[in-house]
């Protein structure tokens, strides 16, 4: 698929303020830095559309990006960033939780996890909270540029290793990336475009 437009709609901390069209949409969570904002910018060719930022708590709000006319792109605030107050950590989560419980046009939830570490247990609840509330998911493992093409293979069986661990069945379907070399950029709009047209 040939992104044409991508557009940036609306920023809120309020899940029933989201746009109201019925159009899928696709939206973004993991660990604070992880490298949601830049996969957004990477796979729609904008080098600035979502804001990013080497300091983790950059993304503080749910944002919207227009693409195609025709579907969302959702970029989230990251998660277990220890800087962030108690009560901030409370009001993200309330709103987060509110999104992914209530947002009706939620058609899958990329998790990224970042492809040099170990499984981590907060990424793991999350995982098994997607499941618990069944929205449907995919994995993506980002920067993938930071460790050597031998090591992805070993990465992404340990995480699966991990996933089985934790009474999943089986690995679910997942995408390595780089937002650096554009590493599954092709996959992943491809993954996007047929979900799109079921
Ligand atoms: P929050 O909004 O704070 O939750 O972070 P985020 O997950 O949106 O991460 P962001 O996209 O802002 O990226 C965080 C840092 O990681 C930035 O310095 C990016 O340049 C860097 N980064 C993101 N993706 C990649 C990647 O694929 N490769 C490399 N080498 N660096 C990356
Ligand atoms: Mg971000």
């Amino acid at each position: 698929m040939k992104i044409n437009t991508a557009e940036f709609i609306v920023s809120n901390s309020d899940a029933s303020l989201c746009p109201k069209e019925m159009l899928p949409e696709y939206a973004f969570i993991g660990r604070s830095n992880v490298g949601k904002s830049s996969l957004i910018n990477m796979i729609t060719n904008h080098k600035k559309l979502a804001k990013t930022s080497a300091r983790p708590g950059k993304t503080q709000l749910i944002n919207h990006f227009k693409i195609n006319s025709n579907w969302f792109l959702v970029d989230l605030p990251g998660y277990g960033f220890a800087k962030v107050s108690k009560s901030t950590k409370a009001t993200f989560q309330k709103f987060i939780t509110e999104y992914f419980e209530k947002r009706e046009q939620l058609t899958c939830a990329f998790i990224l996890i970042d492809i040099r570490l170990e499984a981590q247990k907060i990424d793991l609840e999350f995982i098994n909270y997607l499941g618990t509330i069944e929205v449907p998911f995919c994995i993506i493992f980002t920067k993938a540029d930071k460790i050597g093409k031998t090591k992805i293979d070993a990465a992404v069986a340990a995480y699966r290793k991990a996933l089985l661990a934790n009474n999943w069945e089986e690995m679910p379907q997942h995408f390595v990336t780089s937002s650096e070399t554009a590493l599954g950029k092709d996959e992943l709009l491809q993954f996007i475009d047929d979900v799109n047209h079921e």
